[in-house]
């Protein structure tokens, strides 16, 4: 995977595929050639978005998964048989908490559900599909995480706490990973997408989706020689944990 421009011949796998930004990462990559597989919740959800980019000539396989559930994304990766081999994994899936979810007023099942989708559903997708990428000497890893979960910017304002620590958690997982990868082949980085409009961001924030998935593409496709890596980035540069 050195230096690729384009993605043919290469797999991608989406996580929250099915819609925002992820959708348009599955798109972004797709369109530079890549096959994309498209990850929403659901079987239903999936194929809904993959015939949008279907339509378009684009080569996208369908795939319903709960990430928060180890098992289901073990039948995933089962079910793919060669797509399992993943050049790059972009976990994207993520849910919002409740606006008043300060830290003693979160609903307890609330926070786990938020765990489980953000931060457990991340490490169920990299310890079912990196092995592969480090007996191949090659992938990458993007995690989709949030200005919310910096512990140098709005991370530690208060409020949203399953959602932040749940961000800081993915930040921390990426670092991490990171460290055990990087003489495998393998790069793992994290990025924010900035608030844009899809359901979690609502229809008034300032950026689209597209914009949101911009550096996600990019990270996917960049040259491997001299990369930064284990890193946050925002709008293709790096920012502070
Ligand atoms: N939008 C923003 O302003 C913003 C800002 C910073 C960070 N982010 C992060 O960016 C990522 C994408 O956000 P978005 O705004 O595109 O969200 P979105 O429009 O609400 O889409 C969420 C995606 O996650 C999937 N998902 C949720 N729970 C899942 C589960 N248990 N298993 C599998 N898939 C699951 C959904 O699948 P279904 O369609 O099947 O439900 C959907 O594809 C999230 O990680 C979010 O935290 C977003």
């Amino acid at each position: 995977m050195n230096g690729v421009d384009g993605m043919d011949g290469k797999v991608a796998l989406v996580t929250g595929g099915s819609r925002g930004i992820g959708l348009a990462a599955a798109r972004g990559l797709a369109q530079l050639g890549a096959t994309v597989v498209l990850v929403g919740r659901t079987t239903e959800s999936a194929t809904r978005a993959a015939d949008l980019l279907l339509s378009d000539g684009l080569d996208v396989v369908p795939v319903g998964c709960d990430v928060s559930n180890a098992d289901d994304v073990a039948r995933m990766a089962q079910d793919l048989g060669p797509l399992a081999a993943v050049d790059v994994l972009v976990c994207a899936a993520g849910v919002m908490s409740s606006p008043a979810s300060r830290t003693i007023r979160s609903d307890p099942a609330e926070w786990s559900q938020v765990m489980a989708t953000n931060l457990d559903g991340v490490f169920h997708v990299v310890h079912t599909f990196v092995p592969g990428m480090i007996e191949r000497r090659s992938g990458r890893v993007i995690t989709v995480s949030a200005c919310l979960g910096r512990f140098s910017g709005p991370g530690t304002a208060g409020g949203l706490a399953p959602y932040r620590v749940s961000k800081a958690a993915v930040n921390a997982l990426t670092k991490n990973l990171a460290a055990e990868v990087l003489s495998r082949g393998v790069l793992a980085d994290a990025m924010c997408p900035g608030h844009c409009r899809t359901d979690m961001g609502g229809e008034n924030a300032p950026r689209s989706a597209e914009e949101g998935a911009d550096t996600i593409v990019w990270l996917a496709t960049r040259e491997v020689e001299g990369a930064q890596t284990g890193l946050l980035w925002e709008d293709r540069a790096v920012v502070p944990w």
